[in-house]
């Protein structure tokens, strides 16, 4: 099956998405921090610490951007392997760098697209996501990917931001993306010149799921075990693979 290239209900690119990652590099980490309130760091912090990594274990972070997440999975690690698996060099130029430190941890850098993992089937103990799940183009087909490469009673957590359960609050949510968001990120950045590379956190927000449909498709997959929601947007799910 080829790779879904272009989102079909908004048109944006994956070249797109992840153009508009990598100008947000410099300032993301801070932009993430400002604009969920402090709460998208603490989330990715309790995610990894979820997971339930052991020493010696094969994680595969999965979009693992510049390697905020990367750098709190290689210190559970120990001597275990992590791949970082990301569709831009730049991504995963930056996640080595921040690695570097770690050379108890075999890591391995990865260009890939999630929709079509370059793995063998049943390879890692844990799959872990954050905040990159949204931006994929194929969702379902990136829940069969990361069944396939989980070993058997492997462990995948995903945190993102979905659209709300309760419809009254979706509005607001969206106002706050569209406008708030951007223009937060270009006092943060002191660009206001350009167009926020967040701008485009709007449209994958817009093609993102509820949790409801989240969880209707993750469980044909994976058995739910730890469920976690904040401000209506932020959820984190800890499954087992099925
Ligand atoms: C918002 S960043 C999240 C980074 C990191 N996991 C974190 O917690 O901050 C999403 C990352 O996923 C990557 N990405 C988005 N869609 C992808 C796809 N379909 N296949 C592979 N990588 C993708 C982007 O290049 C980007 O680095």
């Amino acid at each position: 099956m080829q790779l879904q290239r272009k989102h079909e209900k908004h048109g944006f690119s994956i070249e797109e998405v992840i153009g508009c990652l990598e100008k947000a590099i410099p300032h993301y980490e801070k932009v993430n921090k400002v604009i969920s309130f402090g709460l998208g760091p603490r989330m990715r912090k309790q995610a990894v610490e979820l997971a339930g990594i052991q020493p010696g274990f094969k994680v595969l972070d999965l979009g693992c951007g510049p390697g905020v997440s990367s750098v709190i999975i290689a210190k559970k690690l120990g001597r275990g392997e992590l791949f970082c698996l990301d569709a831009s060099d730049r991504m995963l130029k930056e996640a080595k760098n921040k690695l570097l430190p770690y050379k108890g941890v075999n890591k391995k850098f990865i260009k890939g697209f999630f929709e079509e993992l370059p793995f063998p089937n049943s390879s890692f103990d844990v799959v872990f996501a954050s905040y990159s799940f949204r931006d994929s183009l194929n969702k379902l087909r990136v829940l069969q990917a990361i069944h396939r490469v989980l070993k058997e009673n492997g462990t995948v957590v995903i945190l993102d931001v979905f659209k709300p359960l309760n419809e009254c609050i979706t509005p607001l949510s969206s106002l706050y993306i569209r406008y708030l968001v951007p223009a937060i990120s270009k006092f943060i950045s002191m660009n206001f010149r350009d167009v926020s590379p967040w701008s485009l956190f709007y449209a994958t927000f817009q093609e993102m799921w509820n949790f409801k449909t989240f969880l209707k498709f993750f469980t044909v997959y994976f058995k739910p075990e730890i469920v976690k929601s904040r401000l209506f947007l932020f959820f984190l799910v800890k499954g087992v693979k099925v």
